[in-house]
């Protein structure tokens, strides 16, 4: 037995199918890692890959950066956690706050599912209206409304002049469903046509710039716009799910469009490596978590949020991610995306790669996908995925499991080179499946 298998055969017996998070099982049993070093990571066997996961987009200067082991470790040894406030949280709010003009005040939480929630239950607390309207497919994290429609198919999602909201879990209230409204990506007509059939009931739309799930491909200025103006004109909020895409610019997704929101949801990178969430916006509508205010109108904490290992780890992580970096880490992903389209061309496969910023996917498919109907995979081309992903790993590449990949600022040409030249043995062994 290997170091992993036996690993997973005493895991079983106190996990759930022997994990903590769905998201890392492999068949036949996950891979456990033993350490990690910038943009590599080495497993329990010694066997060591380079890695485009970055625990789900999350570190975005690879592995134990040492400008952040070497403060947090200092801010260990001063303590963890408090009940108390840090000095550590009000540098990182300002950091962050200067850096993106529609932040005015900020709030930090533990994760990016708790940041989503809490962003959605402000707009319901400013509103003082109960539903949401998310884009179909989108990902959000597993609070019970964001969720909703996140794994639709085709059997249930229903006429695409109405989406169906269709739960992700086996129980989700029925009143739940019914309080989100789900709306096509990038569709204006569509998305408009639904949303006047909610008029006044609407506390905000929820929007990803950069849908995962969608497809990976940017939301048109046209649609945000659009979706702005019918926030504007019916007292409703815009607000913006950056957990994954604030990655992709120095003021996020967001820096990209002519409007801006009235909240943002972040997670992932800005905790340093760390477990993190926050929100941030207007102070208008950030003014609803204010204990200074008469009425509080969304009473809101969290046991570990803005612990200052996490701000301190975050704040170093956004400092050293700055308009340079920004800029040559999305030259790179520039750089693996054209050369990932050349190796496509070259062996003659009916595939594409989508993605900005730090971020690309590869599909299975002669053309970008334009929703996530049209990005959805069937068994097929999720057997053909996942024989893909198997090539990369097994050739020491690490992957997101859509076969998407996100870098690191630890990444230079050398390891996107070796991508491409992997990827394009596994597209040779995949184009005779394919034409069958
Ligand atoms: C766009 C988006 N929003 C929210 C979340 C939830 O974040 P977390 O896993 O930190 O709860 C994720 C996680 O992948 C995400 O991709």
């Amino acid at each position: 037995m290997s170091k992993s298998e036996q690993l997973f055969s005493k895991a079983i017996e106190y996990l759930p199918g022997g994990v903590s998070r769905n998201t890392i099982f492999r068949k036949p049993h996950p891979y456990y890692a033993d350490k990690g070093e910038g943009c590599y990571v080495t497993d329990v066997e010694g066997v060591t890959r380079i890695d485009f996961a970055n625990n789900m987009a999350s570190l975005i200067h690879g592995h134990a950066y040492a400008p952040i082991v070497e403060a947090v470790s200092a801010q260990l040894t001063k303590g963890s956690c408090f009940t108390m406030a840090t000095e550590s949280e009000i540098d990182f709010a300002e950091l962050l706050c200067k850096r993106v003009p529609s932040f005015d005040k900020i709030r930090f939480v533990n994760s990016g599912t708790e940041a989503v929630m809490a962003m959605l239950k402000a707009s319901r607390a400013y509103t003082g209206k109960a539903k949401i309207a998310k884009v179909e497919g989108a990902y959000h994290g597993a609070y019970d409304y964001a969720e909703v429609s996140q794994t639709a198919n085709p059997s249930n999602w229903g006429d695409v002049d109405k989406p169906n909201s269709t739960p992700v879990a086996v129980g989700t209230p029925e009143k739940a469903l019914e309080d989100v409204v789900i709306i096509p990506f990038n569709d204006v007509e569509r998305a408009i046509n639904i949303l006047d059939q909610h008029k006044d009931e609407i506390a905000c739309i929820l929007v990803d710039l950069l849908p995962h799930r969608v497809g990976l491909i940017p939301a048109s200025d046209e649609f945000v716009c659009a979706l702005r103006k019918w926030a504007d004109d019916n007292a409703s909020l815009l607000v913006f799910d950056e957990v994954i895409t604030f990655r992709t610019n120095y003021a996020g997704a967001q820096q990209n469009y002519s409007v801006d929101p009235d909240l943002t949801a972040m997670g992932k990178m800005i905790g340093g490596g760390f477990p993190t969430g926050a929100f941030a916006g207007c102070d208008r509508v950030m003014k609803v978590l204010d204990p200074t205010e008469p009425k509080v109108l969304l009473p809101h904490s969290g046991t570990f949020s803005a612990n200052p290992v996490t701000m301190t780890a975050g704040y170093i992580a956004m400092r050293d991610f700055d308009q340079e970096a920004v800029n040559k880490l999305n030259a790179l992903a520039a750089y693996a995306r054209e050369e990932i389209t050349k190796v496509i061309n070259e062996v003659g496969i009916g595939a594409c790669v989508t993605g900005a910023g730090t971020m690309f996917r590869v599909h299975l498919k002669a053309q970008p996908p334009k929703n996530y109907r049209e990005a959805y995979m069937d068994k097929a081309e999720s057997k053909l995925i996942s024989e893909l992903l198997d090539h990369l790993f097994d050739n020491g590449v690490m992957m997101i499991n859509t076969c998407s990949a996100t870098l690191s600022t630890a990444m230079t040409i050398k390891e996107i080179d070796h991508l491409v030249a992997t990827l394009k043995g596994g597209f040779e062994m995949l184009l005779p499946k394919m034409n069958k």
